[in-house]
């Protein structure tokens, strides 16, 4: 086992398994099926160490979860925890990263032989999947865009925008810098951000810190609403944020757009997920 894997099962062990519930993670999907979305966007980590088995056993969840052109997914860090073999590891998953259409400039990498960014529609909303997964040395988190995949992500914004979509970024790791600590944080959110600027998004959803965030950018286009979720399997146990996911009612009203955002959380007591707060991105 690599050292990395193994600083990681000790703090499975040790930390993270007393917080992480496959019972919270169960109830999520019981959840998210009764809402009956017309889409299921899924941000990553789905696995913890990237062992073959979690890989199996991650496309298991999905799969119960819905069928993959009904399902989004870009991968995390612990994605691609350490090296490993496209078709033992995140290739499980390849069904949920495709796109509907060639993307100009998408790149694959060592690590990843779906191309990215990749692009959804789903009638006037579009879903642009960017991967920052990459093998990290052991204590670090950091996520990577690389200077083809954020060039390719500038002209599909673009490219999007000109055709009038509904604009949504799906990204692992919090994209602005400063969004999360050195060792856990994207190296390359500044390039980012000046494309976010330049380029608009209608709305960035992530993961990665494991706590609700909201923050807004301001760019040549409007708002860039950016909203991060707690862990999907988090039961709340050592003053952790419980699990939580976002319900997106996105409609054109009078030639603007209009997103309102329903969140449902882990009621720890109640064992199962309850309206927590509503609100609109206006
Ligand atoms: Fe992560």
């Amino acid at each position: 086992m690599s050292s990395k894997r193994i600083v990681g099962y000790n703090s499975w062990m040790f930390r993270r398994k007393a917080i992480h519930d496959p019972a919270v993670a169960s109830e999520l999907v019981r959840d998210i099926k009764a809402a009956q979305p017309d889409h299921v966007m899924v941000t990553g980590d789905l696995v913890n160490l990237a062992l073959p088995r979690e890989f199996i056993n991650g496309e298991s969840w999905l799969r119960n979860l819905g069928k993959p052109d009904w399902i989004s997914f870009v991968p995390g860090n612990h994605d691609a925890y350490v090296p490993v073999q496209w078709d033992k590891g995140m290739g499980c998953l390849g069904n949920y990263m495709t796109g509907d259409l060639m993307v100009p400039g998408a790149v694959t990498t060592a690590d990843i032989a779906m191309p990215f960014p990749y692009v959804r529609q789903r009638r006037n909303i579009a879903l642009i999947g960017v991967s920052t997964a990459v093998p990290t040395r052991p204590g670090r988190a950091a996520g990577v865009l690389g200077e083809a995949q954020i060039d390719a992500l500038a002209a599909t914004l673009k490219n999007l925008r000109s055709k009038g979509f509904y604009r949504i970024l799906m990204i692992h790791h919090p994209p602005l810098p400063g969004m999360a600590r050195r060792r856990k944080a994207l190296t390359d959110a500044m390039g980012l951000k000046e494309i976010l600027e330049d380029q608009g998004c209608d709305l960035v959803v992530h993961g990665h810190n494991h706590i609700t965030m909201r923050n807004t950018l301001a760019s040549r286009h409007g708002p860039v609403h950016i909203l991060g979720m707690p862990a999907a399997t988090s039961n709340g146990a050592r003053s952790t944020e419980p699990a939580a996911w976002n319900e997106y009612h996105v409609r054109r009203t009078s030639g603007r757009w209009q997103c309102t955002v329903n969140t449902r959380c882990w009621d720890t007591e109640k064992c199962s997920f309850v309206p927590q707060t509503s609100y609109s991105l206006d």
